[in-house]
């Protein structure tokens, strides 16, 4: 196959750089773009793109409202991989302008670089984009006009401006829809990592809807290989489910947890809180086909995996 040349928004995050490793493995060149933001720890993210540093990676630090920052970086580019947003369910409840900015100005920018550049492009939508619906596995043939938080509705959002720049302009553009990703490296505001460090630090977790939650968690090499399947299967305008195709409950997350933690968490039940999905749960088929997606690791390999990380990364 031959090298690809990827301008690569949100390097410095938890997806971004994991999928900038393994492009460089396999032969890529990659240009990464990220503005350090603090949604969650900034030093996070700069241990990140250390370690791109080390694998002849750079990331310019820029911000997706500044379109020139955007072209200046993307020169040379053969594909745009956007993964750079405002990330992240309840903080869209408190704070929806960032998603304003980052993931509907931001996003416009992105695809008028790839107009522009006559760039195709791949970009992360989220299982958010569900929304109401309760139809099990979730499709995407399934409706998705209710989602029932602002996260969600920026990222349906970007479908649907992604389609139209396809349909006038002839973009080739690829969604992926991800669901609940975790794996070393991961965020701090997601429950694989906040639920860990409230198990060390012996804090209670906060568990909604009385605990009776459930995911379709995805490992994170898992939802590189469907992402770098997407770049190698580019053309119209796509929309893809990239999910572990296992729906879990919160309270087996937990104990695998525990297992790997080597303590019991504290607990406190909680009525559901807005803006929250009851499940998730995808249907992988069309990635299955199209982008050779297979996901391997089960919940029970992949939380040890992170725990580890965990554990000699905050030791460090
Ligand atoms: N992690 C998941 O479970 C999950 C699930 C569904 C969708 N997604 C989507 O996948 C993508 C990557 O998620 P992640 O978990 O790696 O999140 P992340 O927050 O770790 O990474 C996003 C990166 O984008 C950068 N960024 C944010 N706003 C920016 C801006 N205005 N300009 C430039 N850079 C900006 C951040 O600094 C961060 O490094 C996001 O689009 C997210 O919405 C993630």
């Amino acid at each position: 196959m031959a090298q690809k040349t990827i301008f690569l928004t949100g390097a410095a995050g938890f997806i971004g750089m994991h999928t900038a490793l393994q492009l460089k493995a396999r032969g890529d060149v990659v240009i990464g773009f990220d503005n350090f933001c603090s949604y969650y720890n900034p030093s996070l993210k700069r241990d990140r793109a250390k370690i791109l540093k080390d694998n002849g990676i750079h990331i310019y630090e820029g911000d997706l409202t500044d379109s020139c920052a955007l072209q200046k970086r993307a020169s040379g580019a053969t594909h745009i991989l956007h993964l750079a947003a405002q990330a992240g369910v309840r903080y869209s409840i408190e704070n929806p302008k960032a998603y304003v900015d980052a993931n509907l100005v931001g996003f416009s920018n992105i695809l008028e670089l790839a107009r522009l550049f006559k760039l195709p492009l791949v970009y992360a939508s989220s299982s958010s984009v569900y929304g109401a619906n309760i139809k099990l596995p979730f499709s995407v043939e399934d409706p998705t006009d209710k989602p029932i938080n602002f996260y969600g509705a920026t990222k349906k959002a970007n479908e649907l401006m992604a389609y139209s720049y396809h349909h006038l302009y002839g973009l080739p553009c690829t969604g992926l829809r991800f669901f609940t990703v975790y794996g070393p490296w991961g965020r701090p505001d997601m429950a694989c990592y906040s639920f860990t460090k409230a198990i060390i630090e012996e804090v209670p977790i906060k568990l909604y809807n009385m605990g009776k939650m459930k995911r379709d968690f995805t490992y994170i090499d898992d939802i590189v290989a469907g992402t770098l399947g997407a770049l190698d299967y580019m053309g119209g305008a796509r929309v893809y489910n990239l999910g572990n195709h296992k729906s879990e409950e919160l309270l087996y997350f937990i104990d695998i947890l525990e297992k790997s933690v080597g303590k019991r968490a504290l607990i406190e039940k909680l009525p559901m809180q807005m803006g929250e999905m009851r499940e998730t749960f995808a249907d992988i088929e069309p990635a299955k086909k199209e982008l050779g997606f297979s996901p391997r690791i089960s919940l029970a390999e992949g939380l040890p995996l992170f725990v580890k990380w965990y554990k000699e990364y905050h030791s460090a």
